[in-house]
């Protein structure tokens, strides 16, 4: 049995939903193609994931836009890296979305980013730390005001002991940021989820199992991170990306 590290993974861009928080911007464009400084906010997480050494980078969004996604990025040869397109049918949770990615991944782990999640920090040590991990996820949390806006972790030591989505009252102030490191049991895991309350497949319900199994862990990203799904984050995201353009 071949017990030694992967040192590749592949790369995983969610790039779909219906952005209904940013009408009237996203009516007839996808989120992931507006502009966040002099870029489109999907350029953010590509550069993330080359700058990690990734070559294969999967690219999932909705059937309304993904002729502008491909028109735009095109096969990845000018961002030294090859380009892969599916097809998400209707917004049915980032899960779900994710379901997509099986056979691109072909059981090599696989670095997840939420295609509107903007953050300073090169995501390379993250993904080696967690490729010397021989199995299981890691995930990045960062500290926020408003937790209760995000999926909350409860820590301790280098484990995860719980997350909880969009908690009223939450255990700590450790945001769930949208970048996943993940291996080939991600996709068993997703098969035995059940759509939460608001119908989708939760990628809460998949780290939680994980948890569950005992081999999760986590890092605290150091720079700084938002989403870029509302108006008042989308506004930050800019300023944040003004002042000290991520790395
Ligand atoms: C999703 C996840 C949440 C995570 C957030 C990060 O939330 O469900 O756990 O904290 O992304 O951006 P959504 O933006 O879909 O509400």
């Amino acid at each position: 049995m071949n017990t030694k590290p992967s040192t590749v993974a592949k790369g995983i861009i969610l790039a779909g939903g219906t952005a209904t928080r940013l009408r009237p911007l996203t009516n007839i464009t996808n989120k992931h193609l507006l502009p966040i400084g002099r870029k489109p906010m999907i350029y953010y997480p590509i550069e993330k994931m080359t700058g990690a050494g990734i070559e294969d980078i999967l690219i999932v969004t909705g059937v309304d836009h993904m002729g502008d996604v491909v028109g735009l990025l095109g096969s990845g040869k000018d961002f030294n890296c090859r380009f892969t397109y599916k097809v998400q049918d209707q917004a049915g949770g980032i899960a779900q979305a994710l379901s997509l990615a099986e056979d691109f991944s072909n059981s090599v782990p696989v670095a997840v980013i939420l295609g509107d999640n903007i953050f300073e920090d090169s995501m390379k040590p993250y993904l080696e730390k967690y490729l010397k991990q021989k199995k299981g996820a890691h995930i990045l949390l960062k500290p926020v005001q408003d937790p209760q806006r995000f999926g909350v972790a409860e820590v301790k030591g280098d484990k995860v002991i719980s997350i909880e989505e969009k908690p009223k009252i939450p255990k700590s102030d450790l945001a769930v940021t949208g970048i996943y490191f993940y291996d080939g049991e991600v996709f068993d895991i997703i098969r035995t989820l059940k759509p939460s309350g608001r119908g989708e497949l939760e990628i809460t319900d998949v780290n939680n199992e994980y948890i569950r199994r005992g081999i999760m862990s986590w890092s605290r990203m150091d720079g700084w991170w938002s989403d870029a799904g509302t108006f008042e984050s989308l506004s930050y995201v800019q300023k944040l990306v003004e002042d000290n353009p991520p790395k």
